[in-house]
């Protein structure tokens, strides 16, 4: 094989192990919500561990950006005004000093897997990883929030 080969195909390795999340999929119909619910485990997220918080952090934004952003906003504040059906979502902010999953890492995966019935998409039966989902649960309650 001549070295540009070799080259090319080094390339070509790595970017097929180079983790970027898939792009989001069409949104999920939101009656698959109760399927979603049902195919929840949070032993899924028992075996996931980062290396760093700054690798998780850095994972999550990406992900944030790819699947979160268009709907809840560059900074979580719920202000993307992503139109759907003709109607502007507007989300709930991330950001609220009591908000309801300041506390509550378990519950913020749990509601990205699983969805809403009022417009938030579920991620867990197609879209993204359960590594993902937890980075991006790092990202908003350890990036977004304080910093
Ligand atoms: C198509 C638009 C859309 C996308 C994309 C989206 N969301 Fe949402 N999300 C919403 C809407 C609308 C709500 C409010 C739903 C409700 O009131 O039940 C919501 C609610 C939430 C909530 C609950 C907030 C609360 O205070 O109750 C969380 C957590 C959340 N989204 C996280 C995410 C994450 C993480 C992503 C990316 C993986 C994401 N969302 C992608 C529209 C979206």
């Amino acid at each position: 094989m001549r070295p540009s080969t070799l080259l090319l195909v080094a390339v070509g390795l790595s970017a097929a192990c180079g983790g970027e999340p898939r792009a989001p999929q069409a949104q999920a119909p939101v009656d698959s919500t109760p399927l979603a619910q049902a195919a929840y485990d949070p032993a899924m997220f028992d075996t996931i561990s980062w290396p760093t918080l700054e690798a998780a952090l850095e994972r999550g934004q990406v992900v944030y950006r790819y699947s979160c952003m268009k709907c809840h906003g560059e900074t979580g504040l719920g202000d993307a005004g992503f139109v759907r059906a003709g109607d502007t979502l507007r989300p709930p902010s991330f950001r609220d000093p009591d908000w309801r999953f300041a506390n509550d890492k378990a519950g913020l995966r749990e509601q990205v897997f699983v969805g809403t019935a009022e417009g938030m998409p579920h991620w867990g039966l197609v879209g993204l990883a359960p590594r993902d989902v937890d980075a991006v649960a790092v990202y908003i309650l350890e990036g977004m929030r304080k910093r």
